[in-house]
């Protein structure tokens, strides 16, 4: 390529789906300079959207937000057959959630793909973001029924609670397509990344995302393991993790312990992985024990926190921190904070909760009918005879621990994340257990 080349943009892309993925990705593409209409059939996304507001939680989503609506570039509708009219590239960024059996539910893709097909653009290109099991380009593309229409696979990889930087320099952009050059001109969007890019058909692409989330949650599996074992022997998880993570070859993200991996990816992704696998005659066992050693990690969790408790859980009141699957993002879905809580109410505990993102006091999600949830920490905090810590937002670590030991009934907290400074803990009294140490 010429060095002086400008760089590509000025495209009209439509972006169908205006979520953790849709959303960052919109507002990415318009700050390279493409002309981006969002669309998403939930109305008052698109209100927020509108007055400038980010519908979720994304460090620095909200100022990208700003200066797009302040371009003018960018444009919401609540209709996919509108959005697409006049746009050159559409991206699918629509949910697909797990379905009973674990497969990929794909009946938003489906939709989407049979409302916009009459209205793509001649040599329109349909740029598949979501999470879809192998085979969906070739699925979406006789949807769409037009030899004048590509469908190319181009999976997402950002992280929630750093979605904003990770869509503006991702780590790598993959794009599978059945023509070389299709997939040279969806990579071209996103010149202004200067991220390496793979180029490859459209099977590999779909499986290399579920292949990139399956291998993150096996490490993670293999630190929670590790760490259970550190507190067998008298290991530090912590030092451990260090000690790893520094060789190149291993790397030090996804190496904390934590109460088990979560989110609405990584669960899912490596159930339809498996599945996927066994569909092709395939066992990828590692895969399969990661899954099953993270349902025991909740498990162990709880074991620990019921031991905290002075060996039994009924009518004891937990204090529960943290119901987010992560910091830095409202998304509880699949959040191994809200399935250990849940555990607990099972054991009997009285949980009282409070998570910055949940703000209704007294007033528990839907999926925590029984959980008091408190809008002050501190008001959380009252009376518990065990405190957890399941997410690791910072202002956790930011309370006033003196004043918490007066507050609670028995000074004892179990830090499921490594949050705390157990040593300052200890010094006031408190009984602290750890992750892995
Ligand atoms: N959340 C993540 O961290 C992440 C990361 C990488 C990949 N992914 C994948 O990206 C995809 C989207 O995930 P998400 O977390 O952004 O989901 P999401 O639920 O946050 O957003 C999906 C949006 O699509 C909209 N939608 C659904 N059907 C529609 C239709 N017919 N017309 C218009 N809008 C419609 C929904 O209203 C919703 O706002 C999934 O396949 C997911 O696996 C997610």
């Amino acid at each position: 390529m010429p060095e002086d080349r400008p760089p590509l943009a000025g495209r009209r892309v439509a972006v169908i789906g205006a979520g953790y993925v849709g959303l960052p990705t919109a507002l990415a593409l318009d700050r390279f300079g493409h002309s981006v209409m969002i669309c998403d059939r939930d109305d008052e996304r698109l209100s927020h959207l509108r007055r400038g507001l980010s519908p979720i939680l994304e460090t620095g989503l909200e100022e990208l937000l700003g200066e797009a609506l302040h371009r003018g570039q960018f444009r919401t509708t609540p209709r996919a057959a509108e959005a697409v009219v006049g746009a050159e590239f559409v991206f699918l960024c629509v949910d697909t959630p797990p379905a009973k059996d674990g497969s990929a539910d794909l009946s938003f893709i489906t939709a989407v793909a049979e409302e916009i097909a009459p209205h793509l653009e001649r040599g329109a290109v349909v740029v598949n973001k979501s999470t879809v099991p192998l085979g969906t380009a070739e699925l979406v593309e006789g949807l769409i029924g037009r030899g004048d229409v590509d469908v190319v696979s181009n999976p997402e990889f950002l992280r929630e609670g750093s979605a904003v930087a990770n869509s503006l320099r991702p780590d790598r952009i993959v794009v599978g397509a059945k023509d070389l050059t299709v997939a040279q001109r969806v990579a071209a969007l996103f010149e202004q990344t200067g991220s390496p890019v793979v180029l490859t058909d459209r099977r590999s692409s779909e499986l290399i995302k579920y292949a990139a989330n399956a291998f993150l949650a096996t490490k993670l599996s293999f630190v929670n393991s590790l760490a259970s074992m550190c507190e067998a022997v008298g290991a530090d998880a912590r030092d451990l993790a260090r000690g790893i993570g520094y060789d190149r070859r291993i790397g030090p993200d996804f190496l904390q312990p934590g109460p088990g991996w979560g989110g609405a990816c990584l669960p899912k992704d490596a159930t339809a992985l498996v599945a996927m696998a066994a569909a092709a005659g395939v066992e990828v066992d590692v895969v399969r024990a990661a899954l099953s050693s993270n349902d025991s990690q909740r498990d162990r969790v709880v074991e620990k926190i019921r031991v905290a408790a002075g060996g039994d859980l009924r009518d004891h009141t937990v204090a529960v921190l943290g119901l987010t699957f992560k910091s830095n993002t409202d998304d509880r879905r699949n959040s191994p904070a809200t399935a250990i809580t849940r555990k607990l109410i099972e054991r009997g505990a009285r949980v009282r909760a409070h998570d910055p993102t949940v703000k209704a006091a007294g007033e528990a999600p839907p999926d925590l009918q029984q959980v008091t949830v408190c809008e002050d920490p501190y008001e959380a905090l009252a009376g518990a005879e065990v405190v957890v810590i399941l997410t690791e937002w910072p202002l956790f670590r930011e309370l006033d621990y003196r004043a918490v030991r007066d507050l609670v009934a028995r000074p004892v907290v179990v830090d499921t994340r490594n949050l705390l400074d157990g040593d300052l803990l200890r010094s006031l009294g408190f009984t602290y257990f750890g992750a892995g140490h």
